[in-house]
C-alpha cells in the first residue's frame, strides 16, 4: 500500500487527477471505475481542467460507476447520474457509449445488475478504480457486514448513508445498487481518497486494524496495488509509523 498525506483537499484531488491521467495516458483505452460524493468533487474539477489543457484525452477511455440510488430518475438532482454528467460527463469527450452507471430508475433490478457485470466483463475488468469512504466504512455502497464475494447488486443503505444525502425526507430512497467488493477487489489498481477530520476515525479503522466486514474498506489492505490519497486532516489518527 502506498499513503500520500496531502496539506488538503486542493492538493489530494490534484493528486488523484493525476494518478488518472497518468493511467489514460499510459493506457489510452483504460478501465475506469469511477465514484461519486463530496470527496471527489475536486478531482473531477481538476480532470476536467486537464482535459481543457490537452493534457488527458477520455475518447477511448470507457467508465463504470460504483453505484446508484435505487429508485431514482437520472434527472434528480441527488442522483450520481445528474452528479456525473454534470461534473464530468459533459465536459470532456468521453463518449456517451463508453459511459456505464447502474440505472436507478429501472423496474427490474435483477436484470440490470445482470447487464452491469456483463458490460464490466465485456470491457475486460477495471484498470484503476476509484474510492471514497463512508464514515461507517463503507466502499462503493457495500455497507458493514457485506460479503467478500460480492457483486454489483441491489442493497439496502444503512440509515446514515441515506441521511447523509437525503436528510430526513421520508420518500428518499433507501437501496442503492452498487458494485461489489469483488469487483473492486479485482480491479488491477485502487484508489482510494479521504479528506476531513470526521473521516480520520474511520481511515485509521480501515487501514491500521485487523481485516472484518464492519468495516468494508479494510478488504483494501489486502490488494496488491493499492494508493490511498488523504489530506492531513483525514489522516489525523493515524499512527506516526504509518504516516
Ligand atoms: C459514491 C460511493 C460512496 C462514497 C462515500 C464517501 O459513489 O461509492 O462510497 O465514496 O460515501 O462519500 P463522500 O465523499 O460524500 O464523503
Amino acid at each position: 500500500m502506498k499513503l500520500f498525506i496531502s496539506s488538503d483537499y486542493r492538493e489530494m484531488s490534484v493528486i488523484a487527477a493525476r494518478a488518472v491521467a497518468r493511467q489514460v495516458l499510459m493506457k489510452p483505452d483504460s478501465v475506469l471505475g469511477l465514484a461519486t460524493g463530496e470527496t471527489t468533487k475536486g478531482m473531477y474539477e481538476k480532470l476536467v481542467t486537464m482535459h481543457d489543457q490537452q493534457l488527458v484525452d477520455f475518447s477511448a477511455v470507457r467508465t463504470f460507476n460504483l453505484d446508484e440510488y435505487y429508485p431514482i430518475e437520472p434527472k434528480d438532482e441527488r442522483s450520481f447520474h445528474y452528479y456525473m454528467k454534470h461534473r464530468f460527463f459533459d465536459q470532456v469527450n468521453l463518449k456517451p457509449e463508453n459511459r456505464f452507471l447502474p440505472d436507478g430508475s429501472t423496474e427490474n433490478p435483477k436484470e440490470e445488475c445482470r447487464k452491469y457485470e456483463s458490460s464490466l466483463a465485456q470491457a475486460g475488468g477495471i484498470d484503476l478504480q476509484l474510492l471514497g469512504i463512508g464514515s461507517n466504512g463503507h466502499i462503493g455502497f457495500n455497507e458493514p457486514g457485506v460479503d467478500w464475494g460480492t457483486t454489483t447488486r441491489l442493497v439496502n443503505l444503512e440509515n446514515q448513508t441515506v441521511k447523509k444525502t437525503f436528510g430526513s425526507d421520508s420518500s428518499a430512497p433507501t437501496k442503492a445498487i452498487t458494485m461489489g467488493i469483488k469487483n473492486i477487489m479485482n480491479a488491477s489498481q485502487v484508489v482510494l481518497l479521504a479528506s476531513g477530520g470526521q473521516k480520520a476515525e474511520i481511515v485509521e479503522k480501515a487501514l491500521t486494524r485487523p481485516v472484518t466486514n464492519e468495516v468494508p474498506a479494510s478488504i483494501l489492505q489486502l490488494h496488491p496495488d493499492l494508493k490511498i490519497i488523504l489530506d492531513e486532516a483525514a489522516a489525523g489518527r493515524l499512527p506516526k509509523k504509518e504516516v
